[in-house]
């Protein structure tokens, strides 16, 4: 008997099946990968488990005795833990509070705070999960907040620690420890359950992998059963289509040029060091780098989020410092962001009013004052056809799709604007292996019909699969901008401020 059981679960919510009588099974001492494409209810079926969502019908068994999870709070006291995709973590608080918050022994009194931080350490040097247990939450890296939230849950005594995509905000070296810290968790007899869209993750780490598809469970295979064609197979139910190949492009010109740019922050710290490179038309230029060397600066410097620096950027001959985001839009820039949670959407609004955000004082959403709401419907209805967004109407919330399906909606608002240029900043983060190609195929055909892109990404393989040039980002500073054939581990030691350019 397995040490956790789904069983018969089913989960509706308007206009969509989200889990269709799934039944899975989870073992104490085992690292299980969930995978599926975009909205097939991966979330869904880990929110039931922690206690967030209600089946419709279908039960949850520990060693054989059902559980009634009627909130998190229940899930907790059971030993099922979460970590989310948006952490939830109180910023202001120090690392320490932050993980007695709300905790029984904590509340007791200040008498314990030794006696916490105390457990605390225990539980870090145990695991191996590293963090400064005195800093505040907004002066730690997102990894170390991720190890916050792990510690929170291991505080509580959880058994069963369950992870939404949790590589996806980490760095190559982070989602390396993170693997450590979930073999030590196995090797306690804790059970290990994360969503993914990365194979090679699962691969390396999971012990089994089940696989799901239109809220229906395609099956449960432990890893010495797997190969990548095989899960892939089993998700998307074929091939995926090969990306269209890469036009010569002949007669390019500047679309954006950057010269000496440099930029302060308020701390005093020199976040971008005298910049110059040119994006081309027919180009996609990439930046790699290891995060936080200066990839958001950039971006936001370069859409018009902030607008004190030193140097110019000239976007098709004209000077871009002063303009605001909008002037810049109606140049013919667009962006695509990383985290469609929180810059990316309006998680209140529909789609439509998503969709048409940017331009909707434009001909033919509006005439004169009034919107032609139809129009916008048809528009938007297009569109998630194109992008495969998976949505029960496009009346529905932002915020109740799936994070896959969020993203993609992002790309086609900003895509169907027709740019000039486009500022991708990991814009395959959270998108299925279907999603990620179809991404990557609209690139390079972007690129192939003469536009210029940026294309920032933690993922070299994508890098080095689109891009015409690489820059490489080290503090802040170019180390150098290489051409194809591209060599991986040139880059790699560029990428840790080694100046190897040839
Ligand atoms: N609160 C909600 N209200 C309405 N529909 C919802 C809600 N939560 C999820 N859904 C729908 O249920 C389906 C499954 O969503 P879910 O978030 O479980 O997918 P997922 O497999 O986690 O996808 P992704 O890989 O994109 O995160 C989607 O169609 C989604 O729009
Ligand atoms: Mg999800």
């Amino acid at each position: 008997m397995s040490y956790l059981q789904m069983e018969n679960i089913i989960k509706r919510f308007p206009g969509v099946l989200a889990n269709d009588n799934v039944s899975v099974d989870f073992n104490a001492g085992e690292i299980h990968a969930i995978v599926g494409e975009n909205g097939a209810g991966k979330s869904t079926l880990m929110k039931i488990l922690y206690g967030e969502y209600q089946p419709d019908s279908g039960r949850i068994l520990m060693n054989g005795k059902e559980l009634v999870l009627r909130s998190p709070r229940d899930a907790i006291k059971a030993g099922i833990g979460m970590v989310h995709q948006k952490f939830m973590l109180v910023a202001s608080m120090k690392v320490y509070e932050n993980i007695i918050l709300g905790d029984e022994i904590a509340k007791r009194g200040v008498l314990n705070k030794k006696q916490s931080i105390e457990t605390v350490r225990k539980i870090s040097e145990r695991y191996g999960l590293q963090v400064d247990v005195n800093k505040p939450i907004s002066e730690i890296s997102v990894g170390s907040q991720q190890r916050v939230e792990i510690l929170k849950l291991l505080y509580r005594k959880a058994n069963v620690l369950i992870f939404d995509e949790p590589t996806s905000v980490l760095t190559p070296s982070e989602v390396e420890s993170l693997f450590k810290v979930f073999r030590n968790l196995k090797k306690d007899g804790k059970t290990v359950i994360f969503i993914t869209h990365k194979l090679e993750e699962v691969m390396k780490t999971a012990d089994r992998i089940s696989v799901m598809k239109n809220g229906k469970l395609q099956g449960t295979v432990s890893k010495e059963d797997a190969s990548i064609p095989f899960l892939t197979k089993l998700m998307v139910g074929g091939e995926i289509p090969k990306t269209t190949p890469r036009k010569n492009i002949e007669d390019k010109k500047p679309i954006v040029e950057f010269e000496s740019v440099s930029y302060i922050s308020a701390d005093g710290v020199r976040r971008l060091n005298n910049m110059s490179f040119q994006i081309h038309s027919g180009e996609i230029f990439g930046i790699a780098g290891v995060e936080g060397n200066g990839q958001k600066e950039l971006i936001e410097i370069t859409i018009g989020i902030k607008r004190k620096f030193e140097g110019t950027i000239k976007f098709n001959g004209d000077l871009l410092n002063k303009l605001d985001i909008l002037q810049r839009r109606k140049l013919g820039m667009a962006y695509i962001s990383e985290d469609p949670f929180n810059i990316g959407t309006c998680l209140d609004a529909n789609l439509i009013e998503n969709l048409i955000s940017t331009r909707y004082r434009d001909i033919p959403f509006s005439k004169g004052l009034l919107i032609n709401w139809k129009r916008c419907e048809e528009f938007t209805e297009s569109q998630i056809k194109t992008y495969g967004v998976k949505a029960a109407s496009v009346k529905q919330r932002a915020s109740t799709l799936s994070g896959g399906n969020l993203q993609k909606v992002v790309i086609a608002r900003e895509l169907s604007s027709d740019p000039i240029f486009v500022l991708a900043a990991h814009p395959t983060k959270g998108l299925d292996i279907k999603a990620t190609s179809f991404v990557h195929d609209t690139l390079i055909r972007l690129r192939n019909s003469g536009k210029a892109i940026l294309l920032i990404s933690a993922n070299l393989d994508e890098l080095l699969t689109l891009s015409d040039r690489i820059g490489v980002l080290y503090r802040g500073k170019l180390t150098g901008v290489v051409a194809p054939p591209f060599d991986r581990e040139q880059i790699g030691l560029m990428m840790l401020g080694k100046d190897v350019a040839k």
